[in-house]
């Protein structure tokens, strides 16, 4: 299967708002406008896989198969508003610490000269109002020095907020994982996030929204991804429509409070066709986190 297949399946949501008097935007015109696009599907993909198979689940339901988080539960979720040159992208991430946001690489390394605009303790995205929120600007941006677009290896990156955040009610920083070795096949882990709610949308979610599904091994993910997924890699089960979907890219997929993958890439066949989505796996690059956030 060749990657660009994949690659069409990356979670972000790209808009069509051009950009090009980016430094006289205000915020509230940058997020107002930041509309989520569309990515191609392969045509060809449907005559490889029989997705028509998957098609009979329709029980529990971020894309097909989550539901809307209990309001402030996931106190650690951001919304990152990123800006391109070819429009406002938006994304997830997760607070790891006072100044410190991890995402995926893919998230930001189209961003322009202008700063992410972030917004931490918030169910509705954009909040409802700015008193529902914490809002900070990216003072710089770090992608992990191996990451590779084309064959998404290693998509991770950390996000330094303009002003230090607390803790509180709302807010939490998520640990990161204290076991390096777990590898956590056949654990229950839950990912949330602001993208779109199914195949059948085109906005993301306005509230966030979370799903639970069972790990599942590095070798039966290679498998549906061909070759893609190596170990710095962590899956789960896409069965009955449980996944990310666009704009849930970042977003942490979280076992035990703590923060184990973050959202990378599903399949361009959609989101609600049981494949399994793909994370960059946190225990492989716990080291190069701490001695850079
Ligand atoms: C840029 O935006 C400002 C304020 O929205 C406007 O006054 C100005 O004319 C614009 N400049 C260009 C080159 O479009
Ligand atoms: C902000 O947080 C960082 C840790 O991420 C800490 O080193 C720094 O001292 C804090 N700055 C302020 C002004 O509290
Ligand atoms: C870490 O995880 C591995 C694999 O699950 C397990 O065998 C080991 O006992 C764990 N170590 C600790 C200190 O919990």
């Amino acid at each position: 299967m060749s990657l660009l297949w994949i690659i069409a399946g990356l979670l972000l949501i790209q808009s069509i708002f051009a950009f090009n008097n980016a430094t006289k935007k205000s915020i509230e015109e940058i997020i107002k406008n930041a509309k989520p696009g569309h990515m191609e599907l392969d045509p060809r993909y449907g005559h490889i896989f029989d997705t028509s198979f998957f098609q009979n689940y329709d029980s529990s339901r971020i894309a097909g198969g989550g539901w809307e988080s209990e309001p402030h539960s996931r106190p650690y979720q951001v919304g990152l508003y990123v800006p391109t040159p070819t429009g406002t992208s938006f994304c997830g991430g997760s607070l790891i610490g006072p100044s410190t946001v991890l995402t995926a690489a893919h998230c930001v390394m189209n961003l322009n000269d202008q700063p992410i605009i972030i917004y931490i303790g918030a169910h509705n995205m954009p909040p409802l109002s700015t008193e529902n929120a914490i809002q900070r600007q990216s003072t710089e941006v770090l992608m992990h020095p191996d990451w590779n677009a084309l064959t998404i290896q290693n998509d991770i990156a950390l996000i330094y907020l303009s002003e230090n955040v607390s803790e509180s009610d709302r807010v939490k920083y998520i640990p990161l994982p204290t076991n390096t070795t777990n590898i956590y096949v056949g654990r229950e882990a839950l990912v949330s996030g602001w993208g779109l709610p199914g195949d059948g949308h085109t906005s993301g979610s306005s509230v966030l929204r979370e799903v639970t599904s069972k790990i599942i091994s590095s070798v039966a993910c290679r498998l549906a991804y061909m070759g893609a997924v190596q170990r710095t890699h962590i899956c789960m089960s896409g069965e009955e429509r449980r996944s990310t979907c666009r704009g849930d890219s970042g977003g942490a997929l979280v076992i035990d409070g703590q923060v184990v993958g973050v959202v990378s890439f599903g399949t361009a066949a959609g989101c609600e066709v049981g494949w399994p989505p793909a994370f960059a796996r946190v225990t492989s690059y716990v080291d190069w986190i701490r001695e850079n956030m």
